[in-house]
């Protein structure tokens, strides 16, 4: 039996709504490919959030001199995702596998890739390590531990790694490739998209202005709800540093790409620090939903 608390009690959280929802078949599996920023290719997944619309999950390529993957997708898109990337790149080309956290929508490939590229070599933090060792021991010769303030030289340029603002995780790290100035974000931020047209977006432009702030809002709420109890001015100091850089295109874990934005990113940031947490459907309309979106069977 489930007993309840009242929906104002601060312990329950709020049922965010960030606009339409459009039933669509779970799409989980099918990559979309774009070319985002210079020498990089993104490969897009997605997640679908019943009442909600779609988690975009996109791990990059970047085509440096020695090439590096960023994140590895999806564990229940494993297959297509290998299939994409092979056909991105040469195993053997592989250089660096580069985990911003070893979260399950960021490792999903990564021991299938390690075995198949054998000149690659994982990049993580230490803490990553140690996580990512719960699952298979990986020789230490094929990994090199970063720190957030070190960089990663790749032959042509240097990746900058740094610590995401609002983080779910104390392993996670950005990169920002100091030839392009691409800031490669991780959930550093991230927001639901309502519809799976939106998933393929070349800007995020194309999501609207108040979809976009709610579904910040909601995935601080949900990802990072720390911040909440936080002194305000402390808070605000750790926008600074990626205020200081301002890239020129965010590329997150979890959105669209994000062309001269950051600094509205960041200021949806910045007014999210009250968000308050947030509850998912109880059990009778998340079993509609679920229902909505199963495939129909001829
Ligand atoms: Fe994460
Ligand atoms: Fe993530």
């Amino acid at each position: 039996m489930v007993h309840s608390l009242r929906s104002d009690n601060p312990l329950v959280g709020v049922r965010p709504s960030i606009g339409a929802y459009h039933p669509k078949r779970d799409i989980g599996g099918i990559m979309f490919i774009s070319r985002p920023a210079p020498d990089v290719v993104a490969l897009t997944d997605a997640v679908p959030l019943p009442g909600l619309g779609f988690r975009p999950v996109n791990a990059y390529v970047l085509y440096a001199r020695e090439p590096v993957l960023i994140d590895t997708g999806l564990r229940a898109s494993s297959p297509e995702f290998l299939d994409e990337l092979w056909s991105l790149i040469e195993p053997a080309d592989l250089r660096w596998v580069f985990l911003t956290h070893p979260d399950g929508d960021h490792t999903g490939s990564v021991f299938e890739i390690l075995d198949a590229a054998p000149g690659a070599r994982l990049v993580t933090t230490s803490p990553g390590m140690g996580l990512l060792a719960r699952e298979r021991r990986i020789p230490p010769g094929r990994v090199l531990t970063l720190n957030p303030g070190e960089s990663l030289d790749v032959g042509d340029r240097r990746l900058l790694a740094f610590r995401p603002p609002f983080s779910d995780s104390p392993a996670k790290m950005g990169l920002i490739d100091d030839m392009t100035g691409s800031c490669f974000s991780s959930d550093g931020f991230g927001a639901p998209v309502t519809t799976a047209d939106l998933l393929q977006s070349d800007d995020i432009g194309a999501v609207p202005e108040p979809d976009l702030i709610a579904g910040q809002r909601l995935w601080a709420a949900v990802d990072s709800p720390w911040p909440s109890g936080m002194d305000r001015d402390v808070f605000l100091s750790t926008l600074l540093p990626l205020r200081d850089v301002d890239p020129p295109v965010v590329l997150s874990s979890h959105l669209p790409p994000a062309h001269h934005k950051a600094e509205a990113l960041l200021d949806t940031l910045a007014n999210a620090q009250d968000a308050r947490l947030h509850i998912g459907p109880d059990e009778t309309p998340l079993r509609r939903m679920f229902a909505e979106m199963a495939p129909a069977h001829p």
